[in-house]
């Protein structure tokens, strides 16, 4: 039976790259985002590498769409195998006490509260299958980050939400995943932004990064697509990084 597993932010960036992974080995994708025109054309690619493919433009930040989105998956294809919460942004890249209040509840409702929706919406069909949930955190969840505070501490909140999902729910797999850094748009708005707003020693950091420490794209994303499909129940809880070796034994299974 090839899986289904739903993929969020999945109309650029690691989101499109890991949909793409995960029709290399014939899964059925169900992929979400606002973009209807960049997910037709990720969807296209899914198809031509042997994978099948629902597309579902809509903002995740609406719960309802989280459960039209399961539902429309269900009726498609029967089943929700996995889903990983990708989508995600950055918001203001300035220190908190220049940010607005506004855009500190606008980065936790993408990448905090619109998780937490698709989890809810899917979970009666991931008890069923003894699916997973794959949450797409950052290592600056253990900040400090300066000036992508919101940005650091929303994803400290996903990581504590994914273990404490392992807990609650023994019949799935929850994990987080680290996938390092990766040249997308959200790492290009930090690039622009990192002279202007930080401080001398972090913005060279940054520079540092965009000069050749980059993580590769298809690489990670091909661990997330592992991770999704693959990952084993005893690893539910953790936060895996894409630098982690274990998940390179998953491809052979
Ligand atoms: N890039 C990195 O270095 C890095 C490092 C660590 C973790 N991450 C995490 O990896 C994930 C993917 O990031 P990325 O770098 O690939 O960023 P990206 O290229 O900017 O893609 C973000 C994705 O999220 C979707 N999205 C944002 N808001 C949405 C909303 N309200 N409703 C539906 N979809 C929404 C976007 O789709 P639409 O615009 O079409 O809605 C897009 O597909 C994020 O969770 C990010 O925090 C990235």
């Amino acid at each position: 039976m090839t899986q289904v597993v739903i993929v969020t932010g999945g109309s650029r960036g690691i989101g499109a790259a890991t949909a793409v992974s995960l029709g290399s080995y014939r899964t059925r994708v169900v992929l979400a985002g606002r973009d209807a025109d960049a997910l037709a054309a990720v969807g296209d690619r899914v198809q031509r590498g042997g994978g099948t493919v629902l597309t579902m433009p809509g903002d995740l930040t609406s719960e309802r769409f989280a459960q039209q989105l399961v539902a429309a998956a269900l009726g498609e294809f029967g089943r929700v195998d996995a889903v990983i919460n990708n989508a995600g942004v950055v918001g203001e890249v300035v220190h908190m006490s220049e940010a607005s209040a506004d855009s500190w509840r606008s980065v936790y409702e993408v990448n905090v509260l619109a998780a937490l929706a698709m989890v809810r919406a899917a979970l009666p069909a991931l008890r069923a299958a003894g699916g997973r949930v794959v949450n797409v955190t950052s290592e600056v969840a253990a900040g400090p980050a300066e000036s992508i505070g919101a940005y650091a501490a929303s994803k400290a909140a996903l990581s504590s939400l994914t273990r404490t999902l392992a807990i609650e729910e023994p019949d799935i797999t929850a994990i987080g995943y680290q996938p390092g850094p990766v040249h997308t748009d959200l790492m290009a708005t930090i690039l622009r932004a990192a002279p202007d707003t930080m401080s001398a020693a972090m913005a060279e950091g940054y520079r540092r990064l965009a000069a050749g420490g980059f993580v590769d794209l298809a690489a990670t994303s091909a661990k997330l697509a592992l991770l999704a499909m693959r990952a084993p129940r005893a690893w539910t809880g953790r936060i895996v990084d894409h630098a982690d070796t274990e998940i390179d034994g998953l491809a052979a299974g």
